[in-house]
C-alpha cells in the first residue's frame, strides 16, 4: 500500500488559522506583532524564503519588514541594524536569513540578535536551553517536523528516529526535540558507512542533507514516517527532496512530499515563535 502524505501545506495553514485567533487576542491587549527580517545579497532562494515568511505574517495580521543589505554590506553595518532593531519596542522578532555572503561571520551575527527576539531559535542562549530540554524559540523546521509527526499519531516514547544530516539549523535541534519525547536517536550523516543498515531501523526518518535521491526505497522500513527537508533543484527545473519520492512512497507508512511538505510548516512555526515573542 502506498504511503499516506503528509500535508504540510494543509498542516501550515491550520497552525497559521490558530495564529490569526492568536493574533487576535494579542491586539485586543494593545500589542501588534512585529517580525524584522534581514536579508544581505541577493540569494534568489532566500529571496523565495523571506517572500513566503512576509506572506504568511500578512494572512495572519503579524506585521513584517524586510531590511535589505547589498552584498558589499560590513559586520558593522549588520550589527548596527540589529541592535536598532533589538531596541524597537515594535519588533518582537528578529530573523537574519541565511546564508550570509562572504565575509560576513555568521555565527557573530546571530550573537547579536537578542536571544528574547530571537525567533528562528539560532542564539546561542536559544540553542542552550534546547540543549538543556526546553527553549522559548525552537528551530522553526525541526518544530514544524514535530508538530507533522504529532498530527499523524506516531508514537515517538521507545521509537527508533534516524536524523540523516547534522547541520545547526535542522539535524541537531531536530535530534534534541526527538529525544526530548523520549525517542532513541541516531544521528547519521551522507559520510556515515552503510548509511542504508541505519536508515532501515528508522521507525521515523528525517532526511536533511541536500542531495537529492540520497534516500531510496529500499533504505526504508515499511511503514515509516519519512520527513524529507530537502529542497534541490533539478537540472530540469523541477524541486525535488533528498528522499527519491517514486521509490520511498510504496514502502512508507507516511511521506512528506517536496514541495508542500515540511517547507510550509518551517514559515508557519516561524509565525508561532514570533507570537510567542510578542507574549502571545
Ligand atoms: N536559511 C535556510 N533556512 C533558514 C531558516 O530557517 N532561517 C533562516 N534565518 N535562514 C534560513
Amino acid at each position: 500500500m502506498a504511503a499516506r502524505r503528509i500535508d504540510g501545506k494543509a498542516l501550515a495553514d491550520t497552525v497559521l488559522e490558530e495564529c490569526r485567533t492568536r493574533v487576535e487576542a494579542l491586539a485586543a491587549r494593545g500589542v501588534h506583532p512585529g517580525l524584522a527580517v534581514i536579508l544581505v545579497g541577493n540569494n534568489p532562494a532566500s529571496r523565495a524564503y523571506i517572500g513566503n515568511k512576509v506572506k504568511a505574517c500578512g494572512r495572519v495580521g503579524v506585521r513584517s519588514v524586510v531590511h535589505e543589505f547589498p552584498d558589499t554590506a560590513t559586520q558593522a553595518e549588520v550589527a548596527d541594524r540589529i541592535r536598532e532593531l533589538n531596541a524597537d519596542p515594535s519588533i518582537h522578532g528578529i530573523l537574519v536569513q541565511l546564508p550570509l555572503p562572504h565575509p560576513l561571520d555568521e555565527a557573530a551575527l546571530l550573537a547579536e540578535v537578542s536571544a528574547e527576539k530571537d525567533v528562528d531559535g539560532f542564539h546561542v542562549v536559544n540553542r542552550g536551553d534546547l540543549l538543556g530540554g526546553h527553549t522559548r524559540f525552537p528551530p522553526c523546521t525541526p518544530a514544524g517536523m514535530m508538530r507533522m509527526l504529532d498530527s499523524v499519531g506516531t508514537p515517538l516514547r521507545g521509537c527508533q528516529a534516524v536524523v540523516v544530516g547534522r547541520s545547526n539549523t535542522v539535524g541537531k535541534p531536530m535530534a534534541l526535540l526527538l529525544l526530548g519525547r523520549d525517542a532513541t536517536v541516531t544521528v547519521c550523516t551522507s559520510k556515515t558507512v552503510d548509511l542504508a543498515e541505519q536508515t532501515r531501523r528508522a521507525d521515523v526518518l528525517v532526511v536533511a542533507v541536500g542531495r537529492p535521491g540520497l534516500v531510496t526505497g529500499d533504505m526504508i522500513k515499511p511503514g515509516a514516517v519519512v520527513l524529507d527537508v530537502g529542497i534541490n533543484r533539478t537540472a530540469d527545473g523541477r524541486l525535488v527532496g533528498d528522499v527519491d519520492f517514486a521509490s520511498a512512497e510504496p514502502v512508507a507508512g507516511w511521506i512528506t512530499p517536496v514541495p508542500g511538505g515540511v517547507g510550509p510548516m518551517t514559515v508557519a512555526m516561524l509565525v508561532v515563535n514570533t507570537l510567542a515573542a510578542a507574549g502571545g
